[in-house]
């Protein structure tokens, strides 16, 4: 296989916009990701696209990966919408990959769009609601909300964690998302703001749910016989991994852990050579705050029931031994959740560039970025590292 590398990352701004359309907000990811590129790039380079999005409200539910690329004036090459709830982009990323290593492209772009925002609370929600397992949690009645309450309050019971402790991650995120142009909720708030804020499903509160975003980003990967055209200071797809299953929560044997992320983690830590010591930063999926703890754990970044405390810890804040989610994560940037897989490789593609601005992590060589779609029933681990500086 041939080596596959990361050559421009864009996104739109994450907020509100339900009067801007899922292509116009590719656009601007598009945009954005080809002036990135250093020595740039043309359009007629790109040879295949893969488009994330669960196509929240029904809106082009066929063939939305088309209309977008048609949209941004790359008509005429093979394209297709991915779908695999919240994950949606972490695959298209993995098929973007994939194409360029086998030999079918050379260059490939891989991206995601969401717009969520244009419907009612509660329509959204249902929209929201076939993500997950449909017969015996959604129609039970059961949010993602409740679905990660749920692992929250296991996890409470089996390890002790504190709700204090997962404010910390809110407080973390919303620190680093202060940082970010992009961001949705681009605001510092405090521990009491987090812990004062209202319920939404105990032991969760406001602060520790992300909201509700629309938005896009768009990522180009590019083949070892091509990267010298574009880069001088190649960045390679070390380790790619991906697992599915355990789509309701009844389907695995604890609440406290997700077993695509470890799969999809031991894949990409193997391919790579690397292990969790080897990271300089993560972005990890925390659509709730025990999201990104028990990512702490599932990645390997701390033992099984410490996720907690290392949140508490500060290890994981800018300047910290490992800082997680510089972008802001869902939490504070947002989550759209078409948009989310490849937003975080954006912000992987900024910090192994240097181009992070406020966020920027110092000499940042490896990173990792995790998605996951729905409460876990699919995952993407990517681990990107910075060429010649092993
Ligand atoms: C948390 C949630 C229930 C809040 O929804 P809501 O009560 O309808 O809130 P609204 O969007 O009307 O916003 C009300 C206020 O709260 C703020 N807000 C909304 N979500 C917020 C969040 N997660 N954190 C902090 N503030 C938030 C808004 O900015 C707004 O502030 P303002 O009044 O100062 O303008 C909703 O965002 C949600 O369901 N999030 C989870 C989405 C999800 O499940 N995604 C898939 C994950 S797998």
């Amino acid at each position: 296989m041939r080596d596959a590398y990361l050559i421009g990352a864009g996104q739109s701004d994450f907020g509100a916009f339900p009067d801007e359309s899922y292509r116009s907000l590719f656009r601007t990811a598009f945009e954005e990701m080809v002036e990135s590129v250093p020595d740039g790039i043309s359009r007629d380079d790109i040879d295949e696209a893969y488009i994330g999005m669960v196509s929240i409200g029904g809106r082009q539910i066929g063939l939305p990966g088309p209309a977008v690329t048609e949209h941004v004036g790359l008509d005429g090459i093979p394209c297709v919408r991915l779908e695999n709830a919240c994950a949606a982009s972490g695959y298209s990323i993995r098929q973007a990959i994939q194409a360029v290593r086998s030999g079918m492209a050379d260059v490939a772009l891989a991206g995601g769009t969401e717009v969520m925002n244009d419907l009612g609370r509660d329509r959204a929600r249902y929209w929201l609601g076939v993500s997950g397992e449909m017969e015996w949690e959604r129609m039970a009645g059961t949010t993602f909300s409740g679905v990660f309450a749920q692992m929250a309050s296991a996890h409470m019971n089996e390890y002790g964690t504190t709700r204090e402790q997962l404010s910390h991650v809110a407080v973390k995120s919303h620190e680093h998302g202060a940082k970010n142009p992009h961001a949705h909720l681009g605001y510092e708030c405090s521990l009491e703001d987090a812990e004062s804020a209202p319920t939404i499903a105990a032991p969760l509160g406001l602060y520790h749910c992300c909201p509700m975003s629309d938005g896009a980003a768009s990522v180009l990967i590019a083949s070892e016989d091509v990267v010298d055209d574009y880069t001088d200071d190649p960045i390679r797809v070390a380790g790619a991994g991906a697992s599915s299953g355990g789509i309701g929560l009844f389907e695995r044997d604890s609440y406290t852990s997700i077993p695509a992320t470890k799969q999809a983690a031991e894949s990409a830590y193997e391919e790579a050579g690397m292990a969790p010591e080897d990271l300089d930063f993560a972005e990890v999926h925390d659509c709730f705050s025990i999201a990104e703890v028990i990512a702490y754990e599932d990645l390997g970044f701390c033992e099984p029931g410490e996720g907690g405390a290392f949140a508490e810890s500060g290890e994981t804040r800018l300047g910290g031994d490992l800082p997680v989610n510089t972008s802001g994560g869902l939490k504070s940037k947002g989550h759209p959740i078409g948009a989310t897989g490849a937003s975080q490789m954006v912000e992987v593609f900024e910090q192994l560039s240097g181009h992070a601005g406020d966020r920027q992590v110092e000499d940042a060589t490896v990173g990792l970025a995790h998605n996951i779609g729905g409460s876990g029933g699919a995952a993407t681990v990517h681990i990107l590292e910075k060429e010649g500086s092993a």
